[in-house]
């Protein structure tokens, strides 16, 4: 296959195109990518009980509802102390399936209630093995009146597997016969760019080695609740942890929502990306809608949302932003009005729904990009509102991505697009996959060159989900996972497509004329400055050469993805990983394009 990339002429590229979009499911955010290692800590959620904790000695534990922490967290950990006990006794908490537990310093906060003065101690623990990694500790003077907040940090040595968990201890005697009240345990490694109530930031420097441009959040299904009164809400997701109680999420389990507006934002600008906001568009999970003047008190909530994210000192929502540590506004341009109307019985008001918080926020924020969350026709308003862009997911295999090729080639210039969703769940013969197959991220990568070919209309691209807790997931596959283990942070072999691409994005996406029509192999060019790129897929069991040429160019490298066609990267066992090569040629590279592989030329 002999290609020339033409030095002129093209389309801009939209400089979004690559991004990352993230709800809580799988864990991926309490468990994943929030720094916070203890489970259940605020017993959230529908009937949380005793998840998590261990009694160490020989004492009773039970959840305390007449001993609340807070308005929000109405529960707290009562450690009850026979009479005649000795010696250190207290409780364990075993985190999210395990305490992962490392060589670092480890921060550690609780709240305490109960008479008691002396030593804490705080431990990481072999569950099994009972081997003591970290033993910390503090002296406390608490008292029975009120809860006391403390603050800690301490040293551990790593533990081998994820088998562990954290304890705290207390000397029995003094409360024998008696019970103390502990709330709202929280266990912190280092967290990425050190912000308190932070991201791990192992895993959030894995993320970012993709470089994403925007993040969606917070879903997907997780924005929508059970029922109205079950969605997500910005207002109890701010403040201080202490005031946020929590919901039942969508996918089956607490939410601490310790993973706040704030702390997405504060995500997205550590990591340089655009927030995309999710706002509630009046359509439940459980089929519950909320539509006409009804859905006027949600379209007020939005704008209180906003305000509180955009308006200055004059405004009480600039104000409380303020009061809870930032006084800049956030950069919000786009916002995402629901997600996935065009499913259930939803698309039949969504028009309206949709014009309605529409023309709410266009009039106020004239600027503000606003996302609708279908392409389907049917269910939008029958004129275009100004600057609308369309969001659509696609979960499908690899034949179908494929297949998918060309879908924006003749779309509307005029109907720009977010594809908000998408991943190669299923190999061609139909089968589910665990994690996506080399075929499967050819597939994604196929398709995504299409993308780019049509990236001045195809705005931006997130594969989803984003993360999985291996040992607690309810949706495979996904971009990378984790589980408590050491180096348990695995990409697949769809992160290193999308890692690929986004770190090698031109700014003009070039013509390209070929002596061959498109399938096996599919490409696209870009340039950016005097550098160059070539995207390059192979969905064929064959190898293909493929010569490029692009006048005045000398060198650069080549990263080569490529694997059996069933080959896929699984927790613990990463075996497909892009190869870097050096280029070097007179205008000209030919590349040798195993099977089932995706490839960026990069040259200048
Ligand atoms: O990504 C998983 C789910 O798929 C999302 O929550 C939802 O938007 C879609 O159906």
């Amino acid at each position: 296959i002999d290609l020339t990339v033409s030095k002129t002429g093209g389309n801009a590229s939209s400089p979004l195109l690559y991004g990352i979009m993230f709800e809580d499911i799988n864990n991926s955010g309490d468990g994943g990518i929030h720094g916070q290692l203890l489970k259940n800590n605020g017993f959230q959620g529908n009937n949380p009980g005793l998840t998590a904790y261990a009694a160490v000695g020989n004492v009773t534990l039970s959840q305390d509802t007449s001993n609340p922490l807070s308005s929000a967290i109405t529960s707290s950990l009562k450690v009850s102390v026979p009479p005649g006990t000795t010696g250190y006794v207290g409780f364990a908490n075993t985190g999210y399936a395990g305490v992962p537990v490392v060589a670092t310093t480890y921060a550690n906060y609780f709240w305490m209630k109960g008479k008691y003065s002396g030593t804490i101690n705080l431990r990481l623990v072999g569950t099994s093995s009972g081997i003591v990694y970290a033993s910390h500790n503090i002296t406390v003077h608490s008292t029975d009146s009120q809860f006391t907040y403390y603050d800690t940090s301490f040293t551990s040595s790593a533990s081998p597997d994820g088998n562990n968990e954290w304890q705290l201890l207390f000397d029995g005697s003094q409360v024998a016969g008696s019970s103390l009240n502990f709330g709202l345990v929280q266990l912190f490694p280092p967290t990425y760019h050190s912000r308190y109530n932070g991201l791990r930031n192992d895993v959030a420097s894995f993320l970012e080695e993709i470089k994403p441009s925007f993040l969606r959040f917070p879903g997907g299904n997780n924005l929508e609740g059970a029922s109205p009164a079950d969605r997500w809400k910005w207002n109890a997701t701010i403040g201080p942890v202490v005031d946020r109680p929590g919901r039942q999420g969508d996918w089956g389990y607490p939410n601490t929502d310790a993973l706040g507006l704030d702390e997405y934002l504060y995500w997205c600008e550590d990591m340089g990306m655009e927030p995309v906001l999710a706002v509630w568009s009046g359509l439940s999970l459980g089929g519950g809608i909320v539509s006409g003047s009804a859905l006027d008190p949600y379209v007020d909530d939005i704008m209180n949302e906003l305000e509180y994210l955009l308006g200055d000192m004059s405004t009480a929502g600039g104000r409380l932003r303020a009061q809870n540590g930032r006084t800049e506004p956030w950069p919000i341009k786009h916002v995402e009005v629901g997600n996935e109307d065009n499913l259930s019985s939803g698309c039949g008001t969504y028009a309206s729904r949709f014009t309605q918080i529409y023309n709410a926020i266009h009039a106020a924020y004239p600027d503000i990009t606003v996302i609708a969350s279908t392409t389907d026709a049917s269910c939008l308003p029958s004129s275009i509102l100004e600057g609308v862009i369309t969001d659509i997911h696609h979960y499908l295999n690899p034949d179908q991505f494929v297949a998918l090729f060309n879908e924006w080639d003749n779309w509307p210039r005029t109907h720009p697009i977010f594809v908000g969703e998408y991943a190669s769940t299923h190999n061609s013969d139909g089968s589910q996959t665990y994690w996506t197959r080399m075929r499967g991220s050819c597939g994604e990568a196929v398709y995504m060159i299409g993308m780019e070919r049509n990236s001045d209309i195809v705005k931006m691209a997130s594969y989803a989900p984003l993360l999985e807790h291996f040992n607690l997931a309810e949706w495979s596959p996904d971009l990378f996972g984790l589980d408590s283990s050491p180096d348990s942070i695995t990409g697949s072999t769809s992160y290193y497509v999308q890692k690929m691409f986004s770190t090698n994005r031109g700014s003009t996406i070039l013509p390209v004329t070929s002596d061959a029509g498109f399938g096996p192999v599919y490409w696209v060019a870009s340039v950016s400055g005097s550098t160059y790129y070539v995207k390059l897929a192979n969905y064929g069991s064959a190898s293909e050469t493929v010569t490029i040429n692009i006048d005045g160019t000398k060198s650069g490298t080549l990263e080569m993805l490529s694997g059996a066609e069933m080959g896929s990267n699984y927790p613990h066992n990463v075996t497909i990983t892009p190869q870097t090569s050096s280029v070097s040629g007179s205008g000209s590279f030919t590349v040798t394009m195993p099977a089932w592989a995706v490839a960026v030329l990069a040259v200048s």
